[in-house]
């Protein structure tokens, strides 16, 4: 277990076409696929993602977005906080410890994290040490927030 590395992953041809076999793959991927075909990034830009290899393949994944304290509605004193999502293990890798690796990754950053979850993954996300934000429904609507918060930080009280 102690040799998974986790690494930020660049936007190019190669990590876009290993993206294809997560199940989550979607809009934000396709997007970067046309930027870069459009040169309106260049090969080799860093992606929001990092990721797991075996070997020369990547079977784990996640997405990290740093949300300046201006918009945080999720935690008390307002700060910047990350979003988290996308995390994917590739079905023959699950349960050797990747998605947990990804997410202590995320947590060394010592912000407080934000994530929706899949349906089904409660289990593992209670693991990691997140617990689900009280709902307000102006700000979470149809979601079901779950949040993990360092040292010295709480979540903001809905009103
Ligand atoms: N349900 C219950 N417990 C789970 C779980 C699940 N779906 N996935 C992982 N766990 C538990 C593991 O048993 C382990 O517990 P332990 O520390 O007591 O041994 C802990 O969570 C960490 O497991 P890990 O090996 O790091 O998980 P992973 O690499 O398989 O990553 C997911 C977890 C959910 C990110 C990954 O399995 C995945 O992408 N799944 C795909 C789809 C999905 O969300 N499925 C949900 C179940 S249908």
């Amino acid at each position: 277990m102690n040799n998974i590395k986790v690494e930020r992953l660049l936007v190019n041809y190669k990590t876009l076409e290993m993206f294809k076999r997560f199940k989550e793959y979607g809009n934000q991927e396709l997007s970067m696929l046309e930027d870069l075909e459009s040169n309106i990034i260049e090969n080799d830009s860093e992606s929001p993602f990092f990721g797991i290899y075996y070997g020369n393949a990547l079977v784990a994944r996640m997405s990290l977005y740093k949300v300046s304290a201006k918009y945080d509605q999720y935690f008390n004193p307002p700060q910047d906080y990350l979003e988290l999502w996308k995390l994917e293990v590739l079905p023959d890798y699950q349960g050797r410890g990747y998605g947990s690796a990804l997410v202590k990754f995320a947590k060394e950053f010592q912000l407080p994290i934000k994530t929706n979850p899949r349906i089904n993954s409660q289990t593992f996300w209670e693991k990691m040490g997140f617990q689900k934000a009280k709902y307000n429904m102006e700000r979470d609507l149809g979601e079901n927030p779950l949040i993990w918060t360092p040292k010295g930080v709480a979540e903001q009280s809905v009103s």
